[in-house]
């Protein structure tokens, strides 16, 4: 069936201004957003260039799209795109690397405003001699306005510490290889919790489960979650082999294989499928439900 594209500019790497997003303003309970930020792209093709100017596609005409509220897991074997994938999506695209595409914030091309989006890498970069406390502390006092308040900015960061889980561990030792501290998911939810004192509309997650056991990685998975769920905060990350439990608590799935999607939707639904449906689903080269729900996405957010 002919679809009718919509009508689109190209995205390039310096996309037009921007004007402030309406986006979630809590890290905790009280959800202060106002329509929460709606991330769709469409056609995103990544290449990298060599010394020796030549091109290596990395991805291969991407479409889909990440909503207020919901965890979208990235998912495809190692080398499939994921990373490249999230650094696209949150303007962090390496200097060897070309993009092509539409990105859009609430249905416009804009640049991310400073504050809008956070990214946690895979590694953990921590002060290993502080405890956690101190380090969210000293972490919301830099990233925080200067207008504000100290004793705001130091509640907000003790919010934030309850809001993952991490009141138990507030005196401990963050610690390392050398002198042992708190555990691994533990310091994965301080690296995470950090980026959230800035409270985000948007959050970009690279791995965060990776190196955990189950019960670890389930513990992570399920206070970001909870956390997209009560402030709208919109979450995309990429997971590897993921537990039958921590698979259930996204929303939505983007699959890759080598640069390229194949499948893209609920996980409920992806859960279901047979390798038969997948061949079937890998065969197709655009998911026309995709690209109703882009069109719709776009369409409304427009309007609003
Ligand atoms: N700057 C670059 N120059 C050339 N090739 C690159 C560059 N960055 C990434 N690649 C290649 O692009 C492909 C996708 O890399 P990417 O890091 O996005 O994969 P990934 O799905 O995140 O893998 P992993 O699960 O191992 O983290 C890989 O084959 C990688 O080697
Ligand atoms: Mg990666």
């Amino acid at each position: 069936m002919a679809m009718a594209s919509p009508v689109l500019r190209r995205w390039t790497p310096t996309p037009s201004p921007t004007t402030p997003l309406n986006v979630a303003s809590s890290i905790g309970g009280e959800h202060e957003t106002g329509r929460g930020v709606f991330l769709t792209w469409r056609d995103v093709s990544v290449t990298a260039v060599d010394e020796k100017g030549r091109h290596k596609l990395i991805l291969d005409q991407i479409t889909g799209c990440a909503r207020p509220g919901q965890v979208l897991a990235l998912m495809g074997a190692s080398g499939s795109g994921k990373t490249t994938l999230l650094d696209t999506l949150s303007g962090r695209l390496g200097v060897d690397m070309n993009g092509t595409g539409d990105i859009l914030i609430n249905g416009r091309r804009k640049r991310l405003s400073y504050g809008t989006s956070a990214y946690v890498t895979q590694e953990n970069t921590l002060m290993t001699t502080l405890t956690v406390r101190e380090a969210i502390h000293y972490s919301a006092q830099l990233q925080l306005p200067g207008s504000m308040l100290l004793a705001k900015k130091l509640a907000r960061a003790d919010r934030a510490i309850r809001e993952m889980g991490l009141g138990a561990v507030a005196s401990s030792r963050i610690g390392g290889r050398v002198c042992k501290g708190i555990s691994g998911g533990e310091r994965k939810r301080v690296s995470i919790c950090m980026e959230l004192l800035a409270s985000p509309g948007l959050l970009f997650l690279d791995e965060p489960t990776s190196g955990l056991d189950s019960a670890a990685a389930y513990h992570v998975m399920a206070h970001i979650a909870r956390l997209a769920r009560t402030t709208g905060t919109t979450v995309v990350a990429a997971v590897h082999q993921p537990s039958t439990e921590v698979f259930d608590l996204f929303n939505g799935l983007c699959l890759l294989a080598n640069g390229r999607m194949v499948y893209f939707g609920p996980t409920p639904e992806a859960a279901e499928l047979s390798n038969e449906d997948l061949n079937s689903i890998i065969s197709i080269s655009t998911n026309e439900d995709l690209v109703d729900e882009y069109n719709y996405l776009t369409a409304s957010s427009s309007s609003g």
